[in-house]
Formats: C-alpha cells, sequence, structure tokens
C-alpha cells in the first residue's frame, strides 16, 4: 500500500470509527458470539492476492464488531473502566504512522524524550514524589514483576551477577493479601520467589485492607525462622472491591526489614488528580515503586502503564545489558528504556497519552472521573436503602459491590442461611442482565460466596444510565416493586 492509497483507505476507516462510536449505545454490551464463531467466518489461509480495502472493512463490520464486547459502552460496568478516548486513538495512531523503532535513545529519541515529559506531566498531576521517575510498561502486571525483581536484586546485593537465587543462604519472601490483584502472586513466582515464600497478610473484615499489626507478625514469624522479608505490595484499589491498603503504615514496617515496597494502583492511580482523592496515596512517598494505568479509567487506549521508581539508577543496574550494535557515543547523557523493563523494542506509546492529555485536558478528566465516583455513590445509597439489598464494600471510589439478598436465604441481620441458593440466585440474575445486552456487570467471589460488581467510568457513563442499571438489576434479581 502506497502512501496515496494509504490515504484514501485511511479516511474511509477514520469515518468508519467515528460512526462506530456514535452508534455504539445502540449495540449489545456483551459480544454476541460463542466460542469459535469469528474464527469460523474467516479464511484458513491468508491471501496471496492483495483484497480490496473495503472488503476488510466489510469484515470488520460484520464479523469484528459482534465479536467485540463493547467497553465504550454507556452500559459497560463490567470489569473495570478501560476506556479509549479518541484523543488518545489519534495518537496511538500516529505512533503507528511514524512506524518509529524504540531499541535505544537514539533509535528515536523523540520515542524517549516524549515518554519523559509525559511521566513527569503526570507525576505532577498526581503529586507523587518529585523525585520518582516514570516509564511506560504494556501493563500493571508488568510493572509489578519488574518491581519484584528489582525488589530481589536489592535483596541479594545484585545475587544475579552471582549465582541468582539457586546461591542465596535463606528464601526471600513477599507480602500481599488475598485481595491483591492475580498478577500480584504471579509475578511473585514468576521473579523466583515461589509459591511458598508468598505470604497473604489478613485483611480487616470491613474494609478488606491489609492489617498493618498482621503484617507485622508475618514478618516476625519469617525472620525467626530464617527467612528474608525482600518486599511487600501494597493496592491502592484492589480489583474486587477498591480496597486501600494504608501505605503510610505498611512503609515504616518495610523500612524496618529493608523491604522494597511497591503500590499497584493499576485502577486507582487516575484518582491521584483529583485533589480530594490524595488520601489514597497517603505514605507512598516512602515507596520504592508504583504502578498505575491511563489505559484504564484516565482514558488513554490500551496498552499504556506507567510505574514509577524512586531509585532509577537501582532498576537500570538490574535490567540494563549492552550488546555492541545498541552502544553510541550518547550513553551515560540519555535515557535508556530499553533498561527500564523486559522487552528490547518499543512502540512509541507515549504519543497517546500526550495526545490525550493535550485533547482533553486535565480538567475535562477530572470532570469526567468527579461524575463517576458521585455516581457510584449514588448507586449505593440506593442499594442501601432499598430492603433485600446489601453493598457490601466501602465504595472508596467508582465500584460498587453490592448483592440481592432475598428474604429466606439471608436472615434479617444478615447471616447466610443458604450459601448455595445465595450463589445460584446471584449468578442468574447476573446473567439474566449481561444477556439483556443492555449492560454488562461482572460477578466475583467476595469471601467465598458471589457478589456483584458494579464498575462505573466508561466515558459515556452519565448517571441517567446509572440509574437505568439500577432499574435492570432490580427487574434481574426479581426484586422490583418488593
Ligand atoms: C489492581 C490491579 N492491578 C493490576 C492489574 C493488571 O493490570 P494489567 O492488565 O495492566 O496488567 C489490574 C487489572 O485489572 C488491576 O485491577
Amino acid at each position: 500500500m502506497g502512501p496515496e492509497e494509504f490515504r484514501a483507505a485511511g479516511h474511509e476507516l477514520i469515518d468508519w470509527i467515528a460512526d462506530y462510536r456514535a452508534r455504539i449505545p445502540q449495540l449489545p454490551v456483551q459480544a454476541q458470539v460463542g466460542p469459535g464463531e469469528v474464527a469460523g467466518k474467516l479464511p484458513g489461509r491468508a491471501p496471496e492476492e492483495a483484497e480490496p480495502f473495503g472488503r476488510v472493512l466489510a469484515d470488520l463490520e460484520s464479523v469484528v464488531v459482534p465479536g467485540v464486547t463493547q467497553i465504550q459502552h454507556p452500559g459497560f460496568f463490567g470489569w473495570f473502566p478501560s476506556n479509549a478516548s479518541l484523543g488518545s486513538v489519534l495518537g496511538d495512531l500516529a505512533a503507528s504512522g511514524l512506524g518509529a523503532l524504540g531499541i535505544t535513545w537514539q533509535s528515536a529519541p523523540a520515542l524517549t524524550e516524549v515518554e519523559e515529559v509525559v511521566a513527569e506531566w503526570l507525576r505532577e498531576l498526581a503529586r507523587l514524589p518529585a523525585s520518582w521517575k516514570g516509564v511506560i510498561q504494556d501493563g500493571a502486571s508488568s510493572g509489578c514483576l519488574v518491581a519484584l525483581l528489582a525488589a530481589r536484586e536489592r535483596a541479594t546485593g545484585y545475587g544475579e551477577a552471582r549465582g541468582g537465587l539457586q546461591a542465596e543462604s535463606a528464601p526471600l519472601t513477599v507480602y500481599t493479601t488475598q485481595h491483591a490483584h492475580s498478577s500480584v502472586p504471579k509475578a511473585a513466582v514468576l521473579a523466583g520467589y515461589g509459591q511458598d515464600n508468598l505470604r497473604f497478610v489478613d485483611v480487616d473484615p470491613v474494609t478488606y485492607a491489609m492489617r498493618p499489626d498482621a503484617l507485622a507478625s508475618a514478618l516476625e514469624a519469617d525472620v525467626a525462622a530464617g527467612r528474608r522479608p525482600a518486599a511487600v505490595v501494597a493496592s491502592v484499589g484492589t480489583t474486587g472491591t477498591t480496597a486501600v491498603d494504608p501505605v503510610a503504615q505498611i512503609v515504616p514496617l518495610a523500612r524496618q526489614y529493608r523491604m522494597w515496597v511497591h503500590v499497584d494502583a493499576a485502577m486507582a492511580g487516575s484518582a491521584l488528580l483529583l485533589p480530594e482523592m490524595r488520601w489514597l496515596a497517603d505514605g507512598v512517598e516512602g515507596a520504592d515503586s508504583l504502578a498505575w494505568n491511563p489505559h484504564k479509567w484516565l482514558g488513554t487506549v490500551l496498552d499504556c502503564s506507567l510505574l514509577y521508581v524512586a531509585d532509577p539508577d537501582h532498576l537500570v543496574r538490574v535490567m540494563s545489558t549492552s550488546p555492541s550494535y545498541l552502544r553510541s557515543a550518547v550513553d551515560g547523557q540519555v535515557t535508556q528504556y530499553k533498561d527500564w523493563g523486559i522487552p528490547l523494542g518499543r512502540r512509541f506509546r507515549a504519543l497517546k497519552l500526550w495526545f490525550h492529555l493535550r485533547l482533553d485536558g486535565a480538567e475535562v478528566i477530572r470532570a469526567r472521573l468527579r461524575r463517576d465516583l458521585a455516581n457510584a455513590r449514588w448507586l449505593a445509597e440506593q442499594v442501601s436503602s432499598t430492603p433485600g439489598w446489601r453493598v457490601l464494600a466501602p465504595v472508596n471510589l467508582q465500584t460498587v459491590v453490592l448483592r440481592h439478598e432475598p428474604a429466606g436465604v439471608v436472615s434479617g441481620t444478615g447471616a447466610v442461611l443458604d450459601a448455595d441458593a445465595l450463589n445460584a440466585h446471584t449468578l442468574s440474575w447476573v446473567d439474566s442482565v449481561n444477556a439483556s445486552g443492555a449492560a454488562l456487570i461482572t460477578p466475583s467471589l467476595l469471601e467465598g460466596t458471589w457478589s456483584v460488581r458494579v464498575s462505573i467510568g466508561a466515558e459515556p457513563t452519565e448517571r441517567r444510565d446509572v440509574e437505568k442499571l439500577w432499574s435492570l438489576l432490580q427487574q434481574a434479581a426479581g426484586s422490583l416493586g418488593t
């Protein structure tokens, strides 16, 4: 495809995207396909001859759209907001158009320096410590893995340059809670600590946040048994209930044991743009690293995850490689992001964040975040004041965790009388909401019983959409008018 053909097809594609975005509210939220249905509509072999663009676009419409769950739908209340602001979509397109190769500073100086600048803009907007430096990773899962690798090397005095973990005399331990995202235990295991050395610290039964006294006891017990505490991962906004681990109380304990503190603020990081939500990050200045996904609630299209570190020199020492073909005269004067993570080749991810921030502006983003927080509070009020319904966790952010608890299955005091019946009821009414196509919500296990997460924050979701959802939930659970 040459530039002129690209121009014509590109205009058509942009028109298609604009029309598609405008009609999302008319589409069912949940993808309407069964397993294998999309693949079954595609030829088994790659084309030998070039196809006209119109045919590709037609398949995008007829095969791909029905096979996509409409995350940008005003009725999307599932997993977490994964907003893809149109400004950031343009930035992503510009990044692809440039076709830049991010392997060293020299291979694309702008790729590195725009990333440094936008990471700094966001650090400042979130009022994270001024000395921290940021890098864009593909996801918070990678951010956590990188942090735990850096923690391992700090605890072992760069054991990677000797016999690695296999040569350590004492096992290194990592601390988090059962409510942390699954990427946290995964990172601990992949970084070589081993499942046996991963501790799930008890949480407060009401807030689901890590209990500092339980962390202190776990640390004492491990040290007494000859183990070496290496890292604690504190969640600021857990996936299940948006619980906030008390970083300010965790940091002094970690200091005592010279442990690394990684803060997983994948979803909640965006709320730090709001001065009234800055409490979420109390104590964060004592942490070593923090991951925050602009590709969630902030609205920068996937994949765009920030990892901030307090000591970039340490990270670079752990991650750096210097093959001869990548060396240059400016090494030492510039940032080489290849040494801040695992992959060598990097996309120009910073452009979508740069476009997003410039085309929307921080004030518009803040107003949207405030709208979502207010909508969550409104829904929580409706739920808690309606008989038979319960809000199951503090509404710290934009997620409401709720359950319909019919009489006979749950007692008047809230005791579950028949857990199987309650689980079957919950899963059944959630299924009927999702099958309706009008909204999508996510069931999740909370302390062993199914609950429902309503995660508010899709870019087009307004109060009227949350009101509609609340009616739909009551209808589906058979409680309307009771
Ligand atoms: C709290 C939390 N941490 C980490 C992750 C993983 O993020 P990513 O998909 O960017 O790896 C998620 C994703 O939902 C999350 O909610």
